[in-house]
């Protein structure tokens, strides 16, 4: 059974998790509006990611017991300045996000839940992943001044990103 402070914890992440995803599918619709197709699809993978780290905080509450209230999502930006920008916001968004889980962590440890320390140490470590990617495009688009040509290139590998489920169904 989990603890309450646990319980209302996970239910707030899960309301960021959505959140989350409904931000990187704005931004998708965004890259979509000024051409950039392959930016687009790899919010649009970002935004699916963000769905599975949801369900799977969702599926975890239901297993231990626990409830899972749904709040309201909250409101996200629809218009950009530029590609550069959106990927600034990205990694920001992203460092809020590390902030989050790192609180829920705290909370894990504070109440001595093993089981939800456990459970959180697969987003701890994906979040150093996702800084790390951001970043990475963030150091590209500043190589070429996120613009011309090699905005163009960048793009189509953007396009190659596909979605993986981190969390395929327990057999
Ligand atoms: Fe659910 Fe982008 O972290």
């Amino acid at each position: 059974m989990l603890k309450k402070p646990i319980e209302i914890a996970i239910n707030k992440q899960i309301n960021a998790e959505f959140h989350s995803a409904y931000l990187y599918l704005s931004m998708s619709s965004y890259f979509q509006s000024i051409g950039m197709a392959g930016c687009a699809n790899w919010m649009k993978v970002q935004y699916q990611e963000e769905l599975a780290h949801a369900t799977h905080f969702f599926d975890y509450v239901l297993e231990r017991g626990g409830r899972v209230e749904l709040a309201p999502i909250g409101e996200v930006e629809v218009d950009f300045d530029n590609v550069l920008q959106v990927f600034q916001k990205t990694l920001a968004h992203e460092i809020t996000v590390t902030g989050l889980i790192n609180n829920l962590m705290d909370v894990a440890i504070h109440e001595s839940d093993h089981a939800t320390k456990s459970f959180l140490q697969w987003f701890i470590d994906e979040q150093v992943e996702e800084e790390a990617n951001v970043e990475q495009i963030l150091n590209n688009l500043k190589l070429i001044n996120g613009e011309g040509q090699g905005l163009l290139m960048m793009d189509r590998e953007m396009q190659a990103r596909v979605f993986v489920n981190p969390f395929p169904a327990k057999a």
